[in-house]
């Protein structure tokens, strides 16, 4: 049987072990069977997924002796909204699922989120187990607890924190990612080491010719790491009342960059890329960041394959303005974190028209 390691997000009585290994979709009836899951258990994927992986999921949950259901929900972020939302709670309804139920979520960030805040809403609440088969899935959006849907107005603007039972991260499934996914993913991982592992970033330096060719060790390596910065973060801040925010670096820059280029043009990890190397740059002019750490980070992003430029036909008035308009901006100030190096961030506060002139220079 294939290694497996297991960490741990500590927060009370809502803390949860993260399984990472390989192989460990088709032990997924086991692990989730030991989490103390009830009799009947909703798989909410996508029928990219279910083409790959529903097969391996659900007959590893038969044999443990799971009553299953499976829910499969159009494909793509356009599909994070209210009708998958409607589709999961009919076929929970339908299927007479009680709290005693609980939902997996086997897919991207797109039905974690959504699988998530069915599992968060239905019954007031049942529990939910996070099976991430993206690179930004199992590094991101699976750890913490945020769940939600987009608004045609918005995205995420209606959800709610609530934490998964368990996290079951099966590397192998990264084989199968179209590689610009993979690339995006790594965009999270690289922040990870700027924020706050120079280890990890190191790691990224010298050896991403091995991580793109899907070496399962380093896969591994890499998404564990990157899982222990995210659960201490949300185990020091869960609801981003503060700190949480350090994983924004970036984030800033790139979700107005998604937004003004219509979530079409950019992933969220390219925009973010871009967004890491403002980020940067302000931090160097700022005198927080020295040269060559700068440098460091431009580089490693872009030998990812990653963007560093913002795109020529985005208007750097109207990105400002969408800086503004984002969950982060307070009394027309926009927090932004910057990093001092590799490894340490510090929060600072620019007004619009300060980030309109570093953003210019
Ligand atoms: N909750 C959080 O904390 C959090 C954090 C970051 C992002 N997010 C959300 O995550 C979403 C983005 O997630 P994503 O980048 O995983 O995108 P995604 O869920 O849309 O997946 C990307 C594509 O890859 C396909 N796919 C998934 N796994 C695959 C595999 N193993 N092999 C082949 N194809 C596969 C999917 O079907 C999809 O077409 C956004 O909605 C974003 O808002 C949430
Ligand atoms: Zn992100």
């Amino acid at each position: 049987m294939d290694a497996m390691r297991t960490l741990t997000v500590n927060l009370g009585a809502r803390s949860y072990p993260i399984h990472l290994g390989e192989g460990l979709l088709p032990r997924a009836g086991d692990l989730i069977r030991q989490a103390g899951c009830g009799e009947k258990v909703g798989i909410v994927t996508n029928p990219s997924v279910a083409a790959l992986y529903l097969g391996a999921v659900e007959g590893s949950l038969r044999r443990s002796g799971f009553h299953v259901v499976t829910i499969v929900v159009p494909e793509g972020e356009e599909h994070k909204n209210l009708g998958s939302l409607a589709m999961i709670y009919d076929r929970l309804i339908a299927e007479r699922f009680d709290r005693g139920s609980w939902v997996v979520a086997l897919g991207g960030g797109v039905i974690g989120d959504v699988a998530g805040f069915a599992a968060a809403t239905f019954l007031r609440g049942i529990p939910y187990i996070q099976v991430p088969t993206t690179l930004l899935a199992q590094v991101d959006s699976s750890v913490g607890g945020k769940t939600g849907i987009n608004h045609l107005e918005g995205k995420n603007l209606i959800g709610a924190f609530y934490q998964p039972r368990l996290v079951i991260i099966d590397v192998d499934a990264l084989c199968t990612l179209p590689k610009r996914e993979l690339v995006a993913g790594l965009a999270e991982v690289i922040k990870y080491g700027v924020i706050a592992d120079p280890r990890l970033f190191g790691l990224l330096e010298e050896k991403l010719d091995r991580v793109l060719a899907l070496d399962r060790k380093l896969l591994l390596e890499i998404v564990a790491a990157s899982c222990a910065i995210k659960a201490g973060v949300v185990e020091q801040d869960e609801r981003e009342d503060d700190y949480r925010s350090v994983l924004n670096f970036g984030h800033s820059v790139g979700h107005a960059l998604e937004a003004l280029t219509g979530y079409a043009e950019l992933l969220h990890g390219e925009a973010v890329a871009i967004g890491m190397v403002q980020a940067a740059t302000i931090s160097a002019r700022q005198g927080l960041c020295d040269e060559k750490s700068l440098r460091r980070i431009c580089a490693v992003i872009e030998k990812s394959g990653l963007p560093t430029e913002i795109p020529v036909n985005v208007d750097l008035k109207e990105l400002v303005r969408g800086m503004e308009v984002d969950k982060k901006s307070v009394g027309g100030k926009i927090k932004f974190v910057l990093c001092r190096g590799i490894g340490v961030t510090e929060f600072r506060w620019f007004s619009l028209e300060e980030i309109a002139a570093q953003l210019a220079a």
